[in-house]
């Protein structure tokens, strides 16, 4: 029987790499600092027009943008204590989408905007794209518990689909061609839940080049260095010595055309104090320095590249794995939100079947 490498490669998968599909899951929408109370923004989500606003509750309400009167978009509108009114004809929505008010027929009608999901963490409202949400946001796995501070690094597009970024971070052989790493790396897999999946290293060695004899007085065991993927869409990479470790998450969506839409989010846990505080400014920047410097390697390649793994070797077997695991996910079409037709299920289930021989 042939090996699982040799079954799929990425030109049979249905959903990743596509750019009429993604995975529902939390996505990122606005900087929660972007939208104070009595605020109202648009936000193009994976293909779908909202409207954000912050009540005077504080909450954020994430709303479908065009009113049901007449189209107007409703972040032209002003947001009333926790409800929002439409620019055009001034009719009144509350948080759970419900009309309220009509100000000309002095009652409302029953009608209801649809209404998302939000939840906010690391500086950032997130939606959940579907109707109920069935995971967590994404956290990076050592901080679940933990309270964090962040800072954000930057605001980025790439010419290609998030998966095709995300899978960068898995791509063992590139670290030894594109980034100059002296170790041959091989990730394990552990899948958290069914929308989140992490690869950790478990190589050491190449205690002869300079670098790491730099580096490895600092490590109890291997070189630490792990990815967890959230949706396919964001991942948060945890890497250095065993008593200082970065966390870098990369929260991408897929914007027109198949392409990328990223923030960088920089993270390390809270510590107390005035001093704790000063710590963490040097902490976070150092985490920026990281991170551009594992980004600045990749970002030509990500301009012209057709991705297609035709010709997988073990060395792109994390990445086999990734793939995997996106397919066993629940898509949705970009755009509409909606389930994919029936027939693309049926397709799809030939492929999962593929995967798990
Ligand atoms: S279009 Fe919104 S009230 Fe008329
Ligand atoms: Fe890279």
């Amino acid at each position: 029987m042939k090996s699982n490498l040799t079954q799929i490669n990425s030109s049979s998968a249905l959903v990743f790499n596509n750019p009429e599909l993604f995975i529902e899951g939390w996505y990122w929408a606005i900087r929660s600092q972007d939208l104070k109370v009595g605020e109202v923004k648009p936000v193009t989500l994976q293909g779908r027009n909202l409207a954000l606003y912050r009540g005077k509750d504080g909450n954020a309400i994430a709303l479908d943008a065009y009113c049901p009167h007449m189209g107007a978009h409703l972040a032209e509108g002003k947001v009333e204590g926790n409800n929002i009114r439409c620019f055009f004809h001034h009719w009144e929505f509350n948080s759970s989408g419900n009309c309220v008010d009509i100000p000309c027929l002095g009652k409302a009608l029953p009608v209801k905007l649809k209404t998302w999901h939000t939840a906010e963490k690391y500086g950032m409202v997130w939606v959940w794209t579907g109707d109920t949400p069935k995971q967590p946001l994404p956290f990076v796995p050592e901080l679940e518990n933990e309270e964090c501070d962040f800072a954000f690094g930057s605001h980025f597009f790439k010419n290609c689909h998030p998966n095709v970024v995300m899978i960068n971070a898995i791509d063992a052989h590139h670290f030894n061609t594109v980034h100059n790493f002296p170790i041959e790396i091989v990730f394990r897999k552990e899948e958290l839940n069914e929308n989140a999946i992490t690869f950790s290293n478990t190589t050491r060695g190449g205690d002869e080049s300079l670098l790491m004899k730099l580096i490895l007085p600092f490590y109890k065991n291997e070189g630490t260095y792990s990815m967890c993927y959230w949706y396919g869409s964001t991942g948060t990479v945890t890497l250095g010595p065993d008593f200082l470790h970065f966390y870098i998450m990369f929260a991408l969506r897929l914007v027109e055309g198949g392409k990328t839409e990223g923030q960088t989010i920089l993270i390390t846990k809270k510590r107390p104090g005035l001093f704790g505080w000063s710590f963490n400014r040097l902490i976070l920047w150092l985490t920026l320095m990281v991170g551009n410097y594992f980004a600045k390697g990749d970002t030509k390649v990500f301009q012209t590249i057709k991705f297609n793994l035709k010709t997988p070797t073990k060395a792109d077997q994390s990445i086999i794995q990734f793939i995997q695991h996106y397919e066993q996910q629940k898509p949705l079409v970009w755009g509409t939100w909606e389930n994919p037709s029936t027939r693309r299920g049926e397709e799809a289930g030939v492929v999962y079947s593929a995967c798990s021989s």
